[in-house]
This record gives structure tokens, sequence and C-alpha cells, in this order.
């Protein structure tokens, strides 16, 4: 089992990208770390605890959404041969009801999951065909944006793009905007894409998925100071910082941070050390919920229009088919 994002291997202290970004956010006025760093190893199996959670309700909603409507979907693909490019595809539990779907309509397709973890892609390859017969799959390691051009390049059928999973949510709206319209840039008219997006709901919800009572996020941010301290030669004391979301219903932002318990000073290798007041905070993620609205703005901002709308049976969480415009 792979979780939706995965672990990129940085070495080289100082002059890692690993290394650039964690002191660059550590010394910002606002300090912030990048959750995509979160999943290394221990982060990878954090996560697909935190999927497990009771408190958790996105992926079990958008699970009822692939088991459910995955019919009425691959109805909406029906036409001309087609490939289906996956952004993220974890281990493909949601999205192999859409592949079983698709094969039945025996319309072709070829299905490219794309992931910055090599060890994801050859784990679909291998057990994906085991479990989908027929499947024409073709694995792509690399970034999103470049392999999703390379598609473009090698193939001249029309695309259908997934990128579920509310990973749109770990982006800011502007940022989101940005990441769609690169999308869009690297689409033709008339392609599909589908995003998953958590939904606006009952504040204690949303807050409680990011709180939940055994402390498994709270270990799941705590992780990346270890793993900073690993891999960067840092001495965080993880007993010093604690776990702290907030979810703000005006905007829908949910932002987790850890929060200095004392002032105190961390050294990151030899070179940098980063003062801390006490109560001071890092900002570790956001979680942006949507609206349906929102989501209609973000589509008009980055050039598609909203096609169809997939929702789970409490209308918490929403699969929304978007088409290209020219
Ligand atoms: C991966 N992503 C959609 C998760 C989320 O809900 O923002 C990451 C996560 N962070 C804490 N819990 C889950």
């Amino acid at each position: 089992m792979f979780s939706v994002t995965s672990t990129r291997k940085l070495t080289g202290r100082r002059s890692s990208v690993f290394y650039q970004d964690v002191t660059g956010g550590l010394q910002a006025s606002q300090k912030y770390l990048q959750s995509k760093y979160f999943y290394d190893e221990a982060g990878d199996k954090l996560f697909q605890q935190i999927m497990a959670m009771p408190e958790y309700y996105l992926t079990r909603c958008e699970m009822e959404i692939m088991q459910h409507q995955s019919p009425a979907m691959a109805a909406l693909f029906q036409g001309e041969p087609f490939d289906l490019v996956e952004l993220g595809p974890g281990d493909a539990t949601k999205s192999w009801h859409l592949l079983r779907e698709l094969l039945k309509t025996r319309v072709p397709f070829t299905y490219y999951p794309i992931d910055i973890s090599s060890n994801v892609i050859e784990w679909l390859e291998e057990k994906l065909p085991l479990s989908l017969p027929g499947l024409q799959l073709q694995g792509l390691n690399g970034e999103y944006m470049d392999r999703v051009e390379y598609v473009e390049h090698i193939s001249q059928r029309r695309k259908i793009v997934l990128f579920m999973g509310a990973n749109i949510g770990n982006m800011t709206m502007q940022q989101a905007i940005l990441f769609c319209r690169q999308l869009h840039d690297r689409m033709r008219p008339g392609d599909l894409l589908l995003i998953g997006f958590d939904l606006k709901k009952d504040p204690k919800t949303i807050l409680d998925a990011y709180n939940d009572k055994q402390g498994i996020t709270r270990a799941f941010n705590l992780n990346l100071l270890k793993r900073i301290n690993r891999e960067l030669n840092a001495d965080f004391d993880i007993s010093q910082f604690e776990h702290y979301p907030v979810y703000d219903p005006g905007t829908g932002a949910c932002r987790s941070y850890l929060i200095s318990r004392i002032a105190q000073q961390v050294h990151i290798g030899d070179e940098t050390v980063i003062s801390f007041r006490e109560n001071e905070a890092i900002y570790m993620e956001i979680s942006q919920k949507y609206s349906l609205e929102e989501t209609y703005y973000l589509a008009r901002q980055s050039g598609f229009s909203s096609m169809h709308e997939f929702y789970d049976s409490k209308n918490m969480f929403a699969d929304i088919l978007w088409q290209r415009m020219p």
C-alpha cells in the first residue's frame, strides 16, 4: 500500500533542495515548512493510518463515490479512444473502480499513473493487471507537469486527467489556480479533468479530521521534525512542540501549526541556528475546503468549465468533472 504522495530521496545536506526549503522556511518571519515533505517512509505509514481513522471522513467519502458512481463516470467518458492520466494514484484503490467500469465499455484507453515515487509505479505495474485483466497501463515516474507533457507528446488521443484525494486542498486558491492553469496548458480543448474536493461543512467535523483523539495527525506533523533531525542533522526536541490545527469556516482554510512550547534554539547541521520564541508557530499545512461556487470560480480562472458533480451520500465530498475550454 502507498499513500497519495510519496517520498523523494534528498541527499547532499546543505546543497540539497530539502535543506534549502527547510532553512528558508524556518528563517521566514512566519516560520513554515512545506507539507510535501511529510511523506518519508514513516510519514507514508502515518498517512495510511490517518486515512483509516474514524475522524478522517475524506477517504471513505471519495471511496463511496468511486464505488457507486464509476458507471456514471465511465458513461461520460464514452467516445473516441483516450488516455487516462492519474496524478498521484497511491495504490489506486479508488480509481480501480473506474478502471473496471471503463474496461467494460470497450472503448480503448491507456492508463498512465504518474508518481514521484518509482516504488509506487513499479507496484501498480505489477499488481493492477492481475485484478484488471486487459488493462493497458504505462506507469510514469516523475513530476506531474513534466510527465503530462510527455503523454501529450507521445499520444494524440484525447486526455482524461484524474487528480483525486483532495490533494488540491493542500494548495491555497492562488496556488490551485496556477496548478490548474498549468494542466490546462498541457491539455487540448474538450479534454476532461476530474478533481476531488473536500467541501465546506460543519466546522467541528472538519477540525476533528485534523485533530484526532489518537494523536495520529499530531505524530504525522511531528514526524517532519524527526525527518529534519535525521536527514539534515538537526536537533529538534520533539517533546517541545505542540500540534495545533485551526479551521476558519469563513475562508474554508484548515491550517496546521506546530507551536514551540518554550523559547529555544534548534541547530540544523553545523551552519544554521533557528531561534524560537515561546509559543512561536511553524505553519505546516493548508487543507482548503471548498464551496461549490468556489470550485466553479477555480474552474473559470484556470480555463475549464464544470460538467458534472459526483457527491457522496452525505454531500461531504465531491469529485467534479471539468472540461478544458478552447
Ligand atoms: C493529502 N491531503 C489531502 C491530506 C489532507 O487532508 O489535507 C493530508 C493530511 N494532513 C493531515 N491529515 C491529512
